[in-house]
């Protein structure tokens, strides 16, 4: 009955027996078009982008930028977020980091997007019912960006598990 304690307070993230994780309504995040979330200690990121949702790791993979306060753009066909910091292009739907190169060999080279493989992690978002829920990452495969989320957890819940502790190292 995790869902009836926690029904006063829409910021308490409820955990469901299969690890999703709700993290908010549906018309809310239609409406705000972006939330973030905590999501097993890691900051999450929900977009909503034209009539989708996205969720992909908040701090950016290249030096940790808050890609929630970035601007989406479509970039080769693809919506991407554009990190507030240095301006590197993700993509929404992979969390793959697009750079602009060219190929010296060709007649006229021309800057083309090309992808520098996944470098954020993306999480996958389940709708039901009016609530929006993201499922735990699958640790046993990493990205760049995880990086930034374990450097970051330190501001949540973990430290505080860490304080109460009284062992804290640092
Ligand atoms: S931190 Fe995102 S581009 Fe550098």
């Amino acid at each position: 009955h995790a869902l009836d304690q926690n029904s006063s307070d829409p910021h308490l993230p409820l955990q469901w027996p299969d690890g999703l994780v709700l993290v908010g309504k549906e018309d809310d995040i239609k409406n705000s078009q972006r939330i973030t979330a905590k999501v097993n200690g890691r900051e999450v990121v929900v977009f909503y982008h034209e009539g989708k949702f996205h969720a992909l790791d908040s701090r950016c993979y290249h030096e940790g930028g808050p890609l929630n306060l970035g601007e989406i753009e479509d970039i080769a066909g693809q919506p991407c977020i554009v990190c507030p910091w240095h301006k590197y292009v993700i993509t929404l739907e992979t969390g793959e980091g697009l750079y602009e190169g060219i190929n010296p060999l060709e007649p006229s080279p021309t800057p083309r997007w090309q992808s520098k493989g996944v470098k954020q992690r993306i999480h996958k978002v389940t709708v039901n019912n009016g609530n929006v829920y993201v499922s735990p990452p699958d640790l046993s495969v990493s990205f760049d960006s995880d990086y930034f989320a374990d450097k970051y957890k330190n501001n949540g819940d973990l430290a505080v598990k860490k304080k109460s502790n009284s062992q804290a190292a640092e």
